[in-house]
């Protein structure tokens, strides 16, 4: 698989809904194949490579199983390889190959059969985003990395009565929090992200998710109690942030800035943020030094835990002009802030340092306020 499509490729089509019924028979007959994470963390290796599967050397040496009905998803809906109709249909039914060519979830040239797009399994439930290979064509919906899988499996699933998923992309976020939360907002800036949420709720069977075209939290109202933020956080000189999913202008912070000096105004008392980032420090800064200035000195309310770790070798593969200056403070990972009732926050290292997986793809590490 390339990593570069060019100018001269022609746009993607998006996803196609069609009934809830049928919709809902396509995760169906995926679980019933058993395409699930840890199937696909074993043949793969540590899933969150999955993500970024155009890196060969990040994965495991595979070698597709023609008669193996995973490996057979895995070839048509991560690689992107052509898979002929009749191998698939040795493993799902017929109404699954004419939904999942409806849907444009495949197209079909003669026998064999092609994705554009990428199906994951995470944690339980299904998610379609653009293909895993940067295409500045289109604004492209962004594949599940590493780092979602991480902001995914480290959310304590207790209930809430409102999440909403900040720069929600295929809307993951938002389509997990649902289960455990009343109601869930995915929010985007960019419209095909909205319509990839859409699907993906569907294809969930998801009912309790409203969608907003929205520049962070300009155009909603009201608090919630779980906010859930992924932002664009690469430094790109060549980029406004927010222009893709990757940009966060030309220092890498301007979203997350926005993001975390809202905080007070739309996280409740009692409520839970979490934002996983490139943290992109200014040499000898710290980030509770940028905390304390991005909440104009309300740090003191919030109880946090910084899932961080140095990350002063970073590589940006996807930024037009890459940052080229001293990252000896750069950090990533997660930053979990819950809001007090009594204004006597703290700050603590919660570890973790990157290693954030078991052997099976699931994430050992969760957000617990409560047990610090
Ligand atoms: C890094 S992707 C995260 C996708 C998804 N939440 C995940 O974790 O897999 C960032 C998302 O933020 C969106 N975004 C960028 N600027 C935004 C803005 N100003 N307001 C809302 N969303 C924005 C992008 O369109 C993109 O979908």
């Amino acid at each position: 698989m390339v990593l570069i499509a060019t100018k001269s490729e022609s746009v993607l089509a998006p996803v196609i809904l069609i009934d809830s019924r049928r919709m809902e028979n396509i995760a169906g007959e995926l679980a019933r194949c058993e395409y699930t994470l840890s199937n696909c963390a074993k043949r793969l290796g540590v899933f969150p490579r999955l993500g970024v599967n155009f890196w060969p050397a990040l994965r495991r040496k595979w070698v597709p199983e023609k008669g193996d009905r995973v490996d057979t998803l895995l070839e048509l809906f991560i690689d992107g390889n052509d898979v002929p109709v009749d191998r698939l249909k040795r493993h799902v039914s017929a109404a699954f190959v004419d939904a999942i060519l409806e849907t444009r979830l495949a197209e079909k040239d003669g026998a064999i059969l092609r994705s554009k797009l990428c199906l994951f399994p995470c944690y339980g439930k299904y998610i379609v985003t653009d293909q895993a290979c940067k295409n500045t064509a289109i604004n492209q919906v962004m594949w599940l990395w590493g780092e979602s899988f991480i902001l995914g499996g480290l959310v304590k699933r207790v209930p809430r009565r409102r999440v909403i998923d900040l720069g929600t992309g295929s809307g993951v976020h938002a389509i997990l929090a649902s289960d455990h939360c009343e109601s869930a907002v995915c929010l985007d800036i960019n419209p095909r992200a909205l319509e990839f949420a859409r699907f993906n709720a569907a294809l969930n069977g998801k009912r309790n998710i409203e969608f907003v075209l929205s520049d962070l939290f300009n155009s909603i109202d009201g608090t919630c109690d779980l906010l859930l933020a992924n932002p664009p956080y690469l430094p790109d000189g060549g980029a406004q942030a927010g222009d893709n999913f990757w940009s966060g202008g030309i220092e890498g912070t301007n979203l997350l800035r926005r993001i975390v000096h809202d905080l007070p105004l739309r996280l409740e008392r009692g409520g839970t943020a979490h934002i996983i980032a490139l943290y992109p420090l200014p040499a000898a800064t710290s980030l509770k030094s940028h905390f304390r200035v991005w909440l104009d000195g309300a740090l003191d309310q919030y109880e946090v835990l910084d899932h961080t770790w140095p990350v002063p070798h970073y590589q940006d593969l996807l930024s037009e002009k890459p940052f080229e200056g001293d990252k000896s403070a750069w950090r990533f990972g997660v930053v979990s802030l819950r809001r007090t009732q009594s204004g006597a926050g703290w700050w603590k290292d919660a570890g973790g340092g990157g290693m954030f997986f078991r052997e099976d793809g699931s994430c050992w590490v969760v957000a617990d306020h409560d047990e610090f």
